[in-house]
């Protein structure tokens, strides 16, 4: 049997790297093997991740070195950076520019680059629709990937660039989920209007990258999108009412409005939430829908995710954070 082709995963223990090395562990005969890279090979997840029969590697994004450590030998990387851990998005780059030296030195055959759109394309830092953040970004924790799509591509890494999309996951782990109104109500908070949000449960980015090693060239060079749903605040309020049995309200508040919540990130969510309410058709168009279901036919629908997940759902009194 020919030998199995080794992917390399950086963020194995987190939301997206996880989910590709349980693809990979969950398919035995695809001829692909994996290797989850993690800061710490003795923490609880990453003994997980080995007892389930990955290969686990130490490596840091901060340290070019041990990533072609990590990367030799290797057919694939899959390569995230981690802007919540540190709110730089210089260092995000310093990172993808790591990752991308590490690639081209190690002669990987297929890199995916999980990145989002640059929106300084789309809002240009005079356009005061919204504030130009941390000096020249307008949504930063975009903004820093789509620049280093660059160093992948000038380095001539054969990469998908790989457009994720809002996790729904971060209506339960990232603060996101419903509070409880003044008048007892639950509601969901964000600025969008009555535009669609595209959104994915976290695991099955992971399991459309696997689809994109499987298929081998055909995604090499270009950029792709993947969403589960596209949905308006009101049908993801719908969604959370059936579920909980009781109502769940959208509350549409205005950008500037979100922006000014207090919690660290406000501002740049709240121009990101803008930038997809404004260029609605352009961030929907790029996450096709029947792409990702031809990539993952498996796709969960957020009313299936949140009904699987039903008891984790907070309904708090705290106002809107992450
Ligand atoms: N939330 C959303 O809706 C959403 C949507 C699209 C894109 N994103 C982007 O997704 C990215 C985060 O990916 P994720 O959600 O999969 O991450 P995550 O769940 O927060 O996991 C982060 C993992 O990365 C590892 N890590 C952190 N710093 C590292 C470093 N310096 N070197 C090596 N590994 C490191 C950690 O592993 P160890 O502790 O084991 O080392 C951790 O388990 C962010 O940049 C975010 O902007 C988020």
């Amino acid at each position: 049997m020919a030998e199995k082709k080794i992917i390399a995963v950086v963020g194995a223990t987190g939301a997206q790297g996880s989910g590709l090395v349980r693809a990979i562990l969950n398919d035995p005969t695809g001829g692909f093997a994996v290797r989850a890279i993690t800061r710490n090979v003795n923490s609880d997840k990453a003994k997980v991740l080995a007892k389930l029969g990955a290969e686990v590697v130490a490596a840091d994004i901060d340290d070019v070195e041990s990533l072609k450590r990590a990367f030799r030998g290797a057919y694939g990387a899959y390569c995230v950076t981690f802007f919540w851990e540190h709110f730089s998005p210089e260092k995000e780059l310093a990172h993808a520019k790591n990752m991308a030296e590490a690639a081209k030195a190690t002669g990987l055959k297929h890199v995916i680059w999980s990145t989002l759109e640059d929106t300084r394309k789309f809002v240009p830092l005079n356009d005061n629709r919204m504030p130009t953040l941390m000096g020249t970004y307008k949504v930063p924790h975009l903004d820093a990937k789509g620049e280093a799509n660059s160093y992948f591509a000038n380095l001539g890494v054969p990469t998908t660039n790989l457009l994720t999309s809002f996790y729904w996951d971060n209506f339960i782990t990232f603060g996101m989920g419903p509070q409880r109104s003044q008048d007892g109500t639950l509601e969901i908070t964000f600025p969008m209007g009555d535009k669609r949000l595209a959104g994915i449960v976290a695991e099955d980015i992971g399991k459309c990258a696997y689809a994109i090693f499987k298929a081998g060239n055909k995604y090499i060079g270009q950029t792709v999108g993947i969403a589960g749903e596209h949905l308006t605040g009101t049908q993801i309020a719908q969604a959370f009412s059936r579920v909980l049995g009781q109502t769940v309200r959208y509350n549409a508040v205005e950008p500037e409005v979100y922006r000014n919540l207090g919690f660290q990130g406000a501002e740049d969510l709240g121009n990101m939430f803008q930038f997809k309410r404004d260029f609605e058709e352009q961030y929907l168009g790029a996450r096709d829908i029947g792409f990702t279901r031809s990539l993952n036919p498996r796709v969960q629908t957020l009313e299936t995710w949140l009904s699987a997940n039903k008891a984790r759902i907070p309904q708090t009194l705290t106002p809107v954070r992450t």
